[in-house]
């Protein structure tokens, strides 16, 4: 069984997506869920599914154990990060190192980077007059959302587009391709297009 920990800062419709796809699989499951907010939604919707969940503070993240003891009780063995706002400690990518997954709202190598999450992004790309957009699935390394593309999908920007819209054409690809993605990486070798 590979078990999945997602970490997520927000509202947490990825992870509700991903928590649905893998229920009932009989390969992976989403064992917990982690979040540096107290009041985050996501916290609900794991509360809701019965998956145990745990709250990070910043000085046992960054300078204690990266919670890594912790992660190991649970057995994980992928870490899915769905808006998670904070930056993944080194000591944190050595322990799972190549199992560590984040979505970002953008094409990167573009619009990435600290800082750029949410309507940031959206603002950015609309402000450059791009005409798409899209959404990259990627492994996670030292350097922010740097790590090797696993996946990449497209959405075409329309002139009159704005922030709100283009976030909502994000959501869907991100709905519609994350969970496989993490399936497909997972249970078929790469998940490398
Ligand atoms: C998503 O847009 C994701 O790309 C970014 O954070 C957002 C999380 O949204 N990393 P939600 O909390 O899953 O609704």
């Amino acid at each position: 069984m590979n078990s999945l920990a997602i970490f997520a800062s927000g509202a947490g419709s990825n992870a509700q997506k991903i928590i649905e796809r893998f229920q009932s699989h009989d390969a992976i499951k989403v064992a917990l869920v982690v979040s540096n907010k107290s009041n985050a939604g996501v916290l609900n919707i794991a509360e809701k599914a019965a998956i145990p969940t745990m709250l990070i503070e910043r000085d046992q993240f960054f300078r204690g154990d990266g919670y890594i003891p912790s992660l190991k009780e649970y057995k994980i063995d992928w870490i899915i990060l769905a808006g998670f706002l904070w930056k993944v400690p080194d000591m944190l990518i050595n322990a799972y190192r190549g199992k560590i997954i984040n979505i970002h709202p953008a094409l990167l190598p573009n619009y990435g980077g600290k800082g750029m999450y949410g309507d940031f992004v959206h603002e950015a790309v609309i402000a450059a007059k791009e005409n798409r957009s899209g959404i990259t699935i990627h492994f996670v390394d030292e350097h922010y959302d740097h790590g090797d593309i696993i996946f990449q999908a497209h959405c075409d920007i329309n002139e009159s587009d704005n922030a709100a819209l283009l976030a909502s054409k994000i959501h869907r690809l991100e709905h519609e391709h994350f969970g496989r993605v993490i399936e497909e990486t997972i249970l078929g070798g790469s998940g490398i297009k």
